[in-house]
Order: structure tokens, then C-alpha cells, then sequence
């Protein structure tokens, strides 16, 4: 049966491109679901992509995936390091969640290099800017056994 990807991202993630383009890359949010989408249509895998700024809406739709996702590629932005609530959501749903992140967090300022979330996620991926997310999607791809 074929596989549904979710692509989830956090607040302030909307301004991508323009976001400080020399910590998070000049990639906008569609140039990044359009390279996720063709990376992961070969092996018929649909997607859907969304993106809010606000904590609740986004454990909204982690909930709405319950019903529909078989994975999810999540970068949480900022909530990463302080939302007990998201985290909650990622167990309760019980879906592989893959966390990324364009910058390195364990690079930056302390108090970037805790994740509340990575913990219940599949794994953590940090650094490799838009590719992060390719990393992320072929970390779930192997986790659903289409890849080697
Ligand atoms: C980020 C890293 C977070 O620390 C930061 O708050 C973001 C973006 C990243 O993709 O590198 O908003 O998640």
C-alpha cells in the first residue's frame, strides 16, 4: 500500500528565503515541498505539506495525521526547545516523526541544543539545510522498508 508523508513545519519557517538567509539558506517553503515531493514520488509516496506559527494549530494537525499519515517530517522551529504540549502530541499519535533542522542547533546558542522532541521521535536530523528534509523523508522511506 502506498505510503503518506506529511511535512510539518514550525513557526517563523513560513519566512524562509528570507529568514536570515546565512543561517537557514535562501530555499523557500514551496522550493522545499516541491524537492521533498519529487524525492519521495518515485517510490509512491503522496504528500502533503503544512505550516503554522502557532503551538496548538500545529499539535491540531498532528492529530488530523493520526488519520491519514503514515510519517511525518516535522521541523518544529523554536518549539523544539520548549514544548512539553508537542511533544506530548508526537507520542500520543503514535506515527514515526522524523524532527530536522536547516542549521546546526547543536552549533548554536546553548540554549538551542536541547530538544524536548527528539526523544520520541525516530531520530534528529540538524545542519544540512534544505537537504535536512530530503535526509528526513529517506530516513522515513527506510523506515516503511521501500528503500535498502
Ligand atoms: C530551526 C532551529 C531552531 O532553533 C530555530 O528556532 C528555528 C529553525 C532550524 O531549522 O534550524 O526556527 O528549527
Amino acid at each position: 500500500m502506498s505510503k503518506h508523508m506529511l511535512l510539518l513545519h514550525g513557526p517563523n519557517l513560513n519566512l524562509l528565503g528570507t529568514r536570515e538567509p546565512e543561517v537557514y539558506g535562501k530555499a523557500t517553503l514551496d522550493d522545499i515541498k516541491d524537492w521533498v515531493m519529487r524525492y519521495v514520488q518515485p517510490y509512491g509516496v503522496s504528500m502533503r505539506a503544512e505550516q503554522s506559527n502557532h503551538e496548538g494549530a500545529l499539535i491540531d494537525i498532528l492529530h488530523v495525521a493520526r488519520n491519514w499519515a503514515d510519517g511525518v517530517v516535522f521541523n518544529p522551529g523554536a518549539y523544539t526547545h520548549t514544548s512539553i504540549a508537542l511533544r506530548d502530541a508526537i507520542s500520543a499519535i503514535q506515527i514515526p516523526v522524523v524532527e530536522v533542522h536547516l542549521s546546526n542547533v547543536h552549533a548554536r546558542e546553548a540554549f538551542r541544543h536541547q530538544s524536548l522532541l527528539a526523544a520520541v521521535c525516530l531520530g534528529q536530523i540538524s545542519g544540512f539545510g534544505w537537504r535536512s528534509y530530503i535526509l528526513g523523508a529517506q530516513a522515513l522511506l527506510g523506515h516503511w522498508g521501500l528503500i535498502g
